[in-house]
């Protein structure tokens, strides 16, 4: 396989498992069942091509306010996941890390997330970042918060990245967004200023190996430009 230029960080909105479950008849729980079968694909692909960073929406603060059934189907799903996966995930040298206001997660499935993280914590091959009751301006906020609370008065976009979540994380090179809606959808809001965006109608559950290779070489091919002028 080749591509030309690697991403360093892929960020990922995970969208349309609903419609894909609904298009067949069967539960949204389903659709999201069937998407973790996506979510094993993109990280296969991320450990063969040497991408570093790998962050995926995976449950957001809006999240809260789907049915409880709904909610406690992708509750369960996560720990079970965590919880089958940790070894494989381990073996392979990937760290799981994860991202959001935890405090509001089932005390159980906080736990296996703990468990999971600390198992994983020295790995580096892949950082693999979850974001769990995650939303990008709880995260700004979260952020001032602590830096009132520390007393500072003045801020530098450098020093404020250190309040962010993830601050050892370089900014994603590269967003996808599955299931055909084009927006950012309060993700990763301080650290997308410069990202390619990649949009695609495949759901989520569709979303396999193949195309996530097909986003990496659409991303290989376009420009940086960063404000600058770069010849051409
Ligand atoms: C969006 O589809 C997807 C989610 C809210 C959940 C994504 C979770 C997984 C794929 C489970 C596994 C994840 C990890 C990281 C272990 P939607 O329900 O909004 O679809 P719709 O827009 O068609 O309704």
């Amino acid at each position: 396989m080749k591509v030309d230029r690697i991403p360093t960080h892929v960020a990922i909105i995970m969208d349309g498992n609903g419609r894909w479950a609904k298009m067949r008849g069967l539960s949204r729980n389903v659709g999201h069942r069937v998407g973790a079968e996506s979510v094993r694909d993109v990280i296969r692909v991320s450990l063969e091509l040497g991408i570093k960073y790998l962050t995926l929406f995976a449950f957001s603060t809006e999240n809260w306010n789907r049915p409880e059934e709904e909610v406690r189907g992708l509750m369960h799903l996560l720990k079970g996941l965590l919880q089958n996966e940790v070894e494989f995930i381990y073996r392979e040298g990937i760290s799981i890390r994860v991202i959001g206001r935890l405090g509001r997660l089932p005390g159980d499935v906080l736990k296996v997330v703990k468990k999971a993280m600390e198992l994983t914590e020295d790995n580096s091959k892949l950082y693999l970042y979850l974001a769990i009751s995650y939303g990008g301006r709880a995260e700004i906020v979260d952020a001032v918060n602590r830096i009132i609370s520390e007393g500072r008065r003045e801020i530098d976009e450098e020093s404020f990245r250190k309040y962010l979540y993830a601050p050892e994380a370089p900014d994603p090179d590269l967003l996808i967004r599955t299931a055909g809606e084009k927006r950012i959808s309060n993700f990763l809001l301080w650290q997308l200023a410069y990202t390619e965006l990649y949009f695609t109608d495949t759901l989520w559950p569709d979303f396999r190996r193949d195309e996530f290779i097909e986003a990496i070489e659409d991303y290989s091919r376009r420009i940086r430009r960063f404000g600058r002028v770069v010849e051409e």
